[in-house]
């Protein structure tokens, strides 16, 4: 892999290369992640790593919310296609996970069945019992 900088400063990344990523994971459509509703959450989430290749472009993308005391949640991890199963998303993982604000925090989040490994790898356990209710807004499912 080539060289990839990690990087918190949420002015590293541009919104609408992070909406293209999502988009390119079938994540959803254009208009949900749209360039104008990533600035916004970049801007709000109070925990946002990136990670960009030698040529600058965006390969990953972490964000987070914390209570910088008791809890923190990631609201997703994406790492781009040509670059997953190189060590990427567990190293962004470690990162964010001694970031000043989250360190000595639960640290939570959701994935499907296929990231599991991923999940365990990185030193998570799964919350027998527990699941996830969601109430989204029509036309953002
Ligand atoms: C899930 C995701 C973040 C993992 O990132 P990644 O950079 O590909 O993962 P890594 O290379 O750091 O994997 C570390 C270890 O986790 C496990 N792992 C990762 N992906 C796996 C997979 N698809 N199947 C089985 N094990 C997997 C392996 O043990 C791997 O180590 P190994 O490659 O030496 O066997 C990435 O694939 C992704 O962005 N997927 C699409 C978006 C998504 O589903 N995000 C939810 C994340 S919670």
């Amino acid at each position: 892999m080539d060289t990839i900088t990690l990087s918190f400063d949420p002015l590293c990344v541009d919104p609408a290369d992070a909406a293209a990523l999502y988009v390119e994971l079938g994540w959803g459509t254009p208009a949900r992640y749209s360039a104008a509703r990533l600035r916004r959450s970049l801007a709000q989430c109070n925990v946002v790593l990136s990670a960009h290749n030698a040529a600058g472009e965006l390969v990953g993308l972490l964000r987070a919310l914390t209570d910088g005391a008791l809890d923190t949640k990631i609201l997703d991890l994406v790492i781009a296609p040509e670059y997953q199963r190189q060590g990427l998303g567990l190293r962004m993982m470690a990162r964010f996970a001694g970031h000043r604000a989250v360190r000595g925090t639960a640290i939570y989040f959701e994935t499907e069945r296929k990231n599991f490994a991923f999940a365990a790898k990185c030193g998570y356990a799964r919350r027998k019992g527990l699941a996830v209710f969601a109430r989204t807004p029509q036309g953002m499912q």
